[in-house]
């Protein structure tokens, strides 16, 4: 069956045996014209990327990416999924600060069922297939002496495996020491069939049981083999310093590239003294660092007049120093975060704008946040090659900078050699006396340089002429 872009359906999918995409333009671009390549798949891999027009479709189904970019999916390595779409339930945050969302979730956790969580969660997710993530890691509050949210996303997990991977961690909201059988929830939430072990030391009473938390996640992933992903220094406290306990723990125990700190805001007021230190063991340690810009720029600086901090993590800096660096969505729609839709392309351009990345090179590193580095940290395979797995994404847009400037449709997300998602680009026209003017938000398309969807070729003469091109 040959099937042109733009009707696909999801039946005429599984009536095919491969699929093969022409005109695409593959991550990493860096801002570089490239060549257009056709990718060809089977079964679930990557068979060959190959110049455009090198092997028939038969009787694949065939997607012409038409210059678009085609990138390996979106991950987010930060999610909260038992409390997402519960904005307002019992009570909307109406400070806005971090510690009365806590105290929100708490009203709304005793109300937890197993439905309510798996029906939420669902749609959550489906927001996130829809605009291209592929690999989600999400929080689960343990909480909770009879582990709901985790019961149910364990179910959830399991069933969406076809369309999306998802790593569940066990994370205390509550605090281990400072909540009743914190240990022993943690431990619980293990045997479950929990992924990835979570933790919140700077949340407990005093500073020697945050140390003596971040030992006991150390010690559980020993005796399990999980990797470990806590919160950690999520506060404007310049004397929150869980951070360094980490990564020597890290060291210590040979667990380089399996441990991730989140949110890590703590960072954005620690002297630049203690900063660089800092910056120095974790990159040694091998620890990840996962910023989530969306929450932060409302949740911290609260405790400020003016000047007012940004209550971010140093992501330019870390990155700069060689870290590996990711960027969550962390919530939607919950006590903490009234808004969002599941958009990893939302946080990024948060992200950059907060860590003022700007310059064209970091548009193009910061890409890296949403995709190859959080995979990584997960120790999922990723990335866009012969061989590997048939994971990717065609976005609308022409490369990874222009993708952060306009959050582009997902135009087809492909798992495991399967479409599983498609979106039709939205489409403007303004009614001028002289008749309906498109607009395309492409300076090149509405000056007449270029018409139509993303052109490889046009771009790449755009960029050739202006020498815009730039190497990472
Ligand atoms: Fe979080």
């Amino acid at each position: 069956m040959h099937t042109r872009a733009g009707s696909v359906t999801p039946e005429v999918q599984v009536a095919t045996t491969g699929l093969i995409v022409r005109n695409a333009r593959i991550h990493p671009t860096r801002g570089l014209p490239v060549d257009p390549s056709d990718v060809l798949v089977e079964g679930d891999r990557i068979a060959a990327i190959e110049p455009p027009g090198s092997s028939p479709a038969g009787d694949r189904l065939e997607l012409d990416a038409d210059g678009r970019l085609l990138s390996p999916p979106l991950v987010d390595p930060h999610v909260h999924l038992d409390a997402v779409l519960t904005v307002g339930e019992p009570r909307y945050n109406e400070s806005g600060t971090l510690i009365e969302g806590i105290q929100t979730w708490a009203e709304r956790k005793p109300l937890l069922t197993h439905e309510d969580v798996k029906s939420r969660a669902r749609t959550a997710i489906l927001w996130e297939i829809a605009q291209g993530t592929g690999l989600i890691r999400s929080h689960v509050d343990v909480c909770d002496p009879r582990l709901t949210a985790l019961r149910a996303l364990i179910e959830l997990r399991d069933e969406l495996r076809d369309l999306v991977e998802i790593q569940l961690i066990a994370f205390p909201q509550d605090g281990i020491l400072s909540f009743p059988d914190g240990k022993e929830l943690m431990r619980e939430a293990m045997r479950l069939g929990c992924d990835v072990i979570g933790g919140i030391p700077h949340y407990e009473w005093t500073r020697e049981d945050g140390v003596e938390e971040v030992h006991f996640l150390f010690d559980l992933a020993r005796d399990t083999g999980a990797p470990i992903d806590l919160h950690c220094d999520e506060t404007d406290d310049e004397q929150s310093r869980f951070l360094e306990v980490v990564a020597a723990r890290t060291m210590r125990d040979g667990m380089g590239g399996r441990v991730v700190a989140g949110h890590t805001t703590a960072m954005g007021s620690y002297n630049d003294a203690y900063a660089f230190k800092l910056l120095q063991i974790l990159k040694v340690a091998g620890v990840t660092i996962v910023a989530n810009p969306l929450d932060n720029i409302v949740l911290q600086g609260r405790f400020d007049t003016y000047p007012k901090r940004r209550g971010m993590t140093r992501v330019k800096e870390l990155d700069a120093a060689g870290v590996n660096v990711a960027c969550g969505h962390d919530s939607i729609m919950d006590p903490w975060y009234p808004l969002g839709r599941g958009s990893m392309l939302d946080a990024l351009s948060m992200l950059v704008h907060v860590s003022q990345m700007t310059g064209r090179s970091e548009l193009f590193r910061a890409w890296e946040m949403v995709t190859m580095n959080p995979a990584r940290a997960a120790e999922v395979e990723w990335g866009v090659a012969a061989g590997k797995p048939a994971n990717f994404v065609i976005f609308d847009c022409v490369d990874e900078a222009e993708a952060i400037r306009l959050r582009p449709a997902a135009r087809w997300v492909v798992r495991h050699g399967r479409l599983v998602a498609e979106t039709e680009p939205a489409r403007s026209v303004v009614h001028e006396s002289g008749g309906a003017q498109p607009v395309t938000y492409r300076r090149d398309e509405e000056r007449g340089g270029r018409a139509g969807p993303p052109s490889q070729a046009n771009a790449g003469q755009d960029r050739a002429t202006s020498g815009e091109g730039v190497e990472r």
